[in-house]
């Protein structure tokens, strides 16, 4: 068999030859000498129409298939140059390889992507979802692509793991007690201690500690995995279940971590315009005009940079548009993380230097006592995609900040142990997968980006 995508892309070889291809069928129209199928074979965004003949012994068979329906054709490839599509195959035999029921969900109109979301099994058959996935898929490639060649480790961090990096407590734990009935400390807690791993342990919601580990080895590595968070938050770009790049490099400051992440997606960016222009069209047209347009933009141009006391004042400004009301020392929400990126700096910016209180406990304190060493990247549509930090390399003052937060000393002594063997200044950041998807593509739900998402009360398939 031959693939939609060789005839789209080599169409000089295959035109006036004989050609077959396996496909599902899109639609049917016949009359009682012949018909058209429109047929989708998931190798190429384009589809291929095929002209049938009541000359088939099957003809009966062929007239009567039903959308989603799985066929294998034979016949010659011709040039179409009155039609929209530039060829089409006229059949000399079509194999019934698998007929689909009639009351298969998809039919030609346009389903509304709530709906698709009912059947994560058959949505990726649509042409929006073939496109997302597809970019999802090169997006993945991109970002090994761009690490690599800039000679960075892939190093793989566990996904059951005894710390909260983030110390939001927002973990998914993992045991194998009988919760209903667990075994108890005397002081009333449950007793981990006969726990599969003798142990409290959960899903990690980051691999960077894991990570620094491994930058103090091999200067430069990255992650590209799934973490979880039980952010109980039900929202268009959260996730329970998400992927997560978390690159991390020795001898590097706040800057060089700017620069790199800024690389990182500029390059991504062009490898998906590239080697997707089909599907890019696609969302350009459909999902997102203008996409396109802001993309080429960014590429293009300089990050905007703003320290969390700048963007404070230009946001205190606007406080009248916002239903949070901003004041220093407040977390970002998504509404002012919207309103910088897409009102006042019209392209992706990096917010730095946050208030200690409301960023993780490894991050480099500034001089000033009350900001640490960190970055948000933020971009229109989605607002925040990135977040890093500058780490705190100093033993003493890692340690300080740990017993404020109340964090115990002993639980992390492998990362303690990085600030006394060796300690470099060293930076690194987390880029979110699907934020990352979303934005290339111009969805607006994680949902949809996602093929079998995880989120508060759903967790299907
Ligand atoms: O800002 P976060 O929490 O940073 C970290 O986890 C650091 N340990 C990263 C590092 O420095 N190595 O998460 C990083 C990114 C966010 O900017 C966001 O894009 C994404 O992960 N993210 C989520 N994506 C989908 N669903 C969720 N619930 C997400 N939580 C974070
Ligand atoms: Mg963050």
């Amino acid at each position: 068999l031959t693939t939609v995508k060789e005839i789209y892309k080599n169409r000089e070889e295959y035109l006036n030859k004989e050609v077959s291809v396996g496909g599902w069928v899109r639609s049917v129209r016949g009359s009682k000498a012949f018909g058209f199928i429109v047929l989708h074979d998931g190798t190429f965004f384009e589809t291929l129409q095929v002209v049938y003949h009541d000359n088939m012994p099957n003809f009966a068979e062929i007239s009567k298939l039903n959308v989603g329906a799985a066929i294998i054709v034979k016949g010659t490839l011709v040039p179409t140059p009155e039609a929209k599509q530039p060829f089409e195959i006229q059949a000399e035999e079509v194999q019934v390889e698998g007929a689909s029921a009639p009351d298969y969900p998809l039919q030609k109109k346009r389903h509304t992507l709530e709906y698709l979301r009912t059947m994560t099994h058959l949505r990726p058959r649509t042409n929006t979802f073939q496109a997302v996935f597809r970019v999802r898929s090169l997006c993945a490639y991109a970002i090994h692509k761009f690490f690599q060649e800039k000679g960075f480790v892939y190093v793989h961090t566990p996904l059951i793991t005894g710390s909260d990096c983030e110390g939001a407590g927002e973990m998914f734990q993992v045991t194998t007690l009988d919760m209903k009935n667990p075994p108890m400390n005397e002081d009333g807690t449950v007793d981990y201690s006969q726990d599969f791993f003798g142990k409290e342990t959960n899903l990690t919601v980051s691999g960077q500690l894991n990570g620094e580990t491994y930058a103090q080895a091999f200067r430069n590595i990255y992650t590209f995995g799934p973490t979880f968070r039980a952010e109980n938050s039900n929202t268009t770009r959260h996730a329970a279940e998400f992927w997560m790049i978390e690159p991390e490099c020795a001898f590097a400051d706040l800057d060089d971590n700017m620069d790199l992440a800024e690389e990182m997606l500029k390059y991504v960016i062009r490898y998906v315009l590239e080697n997707a222009p089909e599907e890019m069209n696609f969302f350009n047209s459909f999902i997102d005009k203008g996409l396109l347009d802001r993309l080429n933009h960014v590429v293009n141009s300089e990050f905007g940079h703003v320290t969390y006391t700048e963007a404070i004042e230009l946001l205190e400004k606007n406080n009248d548009k916002f239903d949070y009301k901003v004041f220093w020392g407040c977390d970002l929400q998504t509404e002012h993380e919207r309103y910088l990126t897409e009102q006042i700096f019209k392209k992706p910016v990096f917010v730095t230097d946050y208030p200690k209180e409301i960023k993780a406990f490894y991050m480099k304190q500034n001089e000033d006592g009350k900001t640490v060493a960190a970055m948000d990247c933020l971009v229109p549509g989605i607002g925040e995609i990135i977040g890093g930090s500058q780490r705190e390399d100093d033993y003493d003052k890692l340690k300080a900040r740990m017993d404020e937060m109340g964090l115990k000393a002993e639980e992390y002594q492998f990362y303690m142990d990085l600030r006394k063997y060796g300690s470099t200044r060293h930076s690194g950041f987390g880029l979110g997968f699907e934020r990352c998807v979303m934005y290339l593509t111009g969805m607006g739900n994680i949902r949809d980006v996602i093929p079998f998402p995880r989120t508060v009360n759903n967790c299907d398939l």
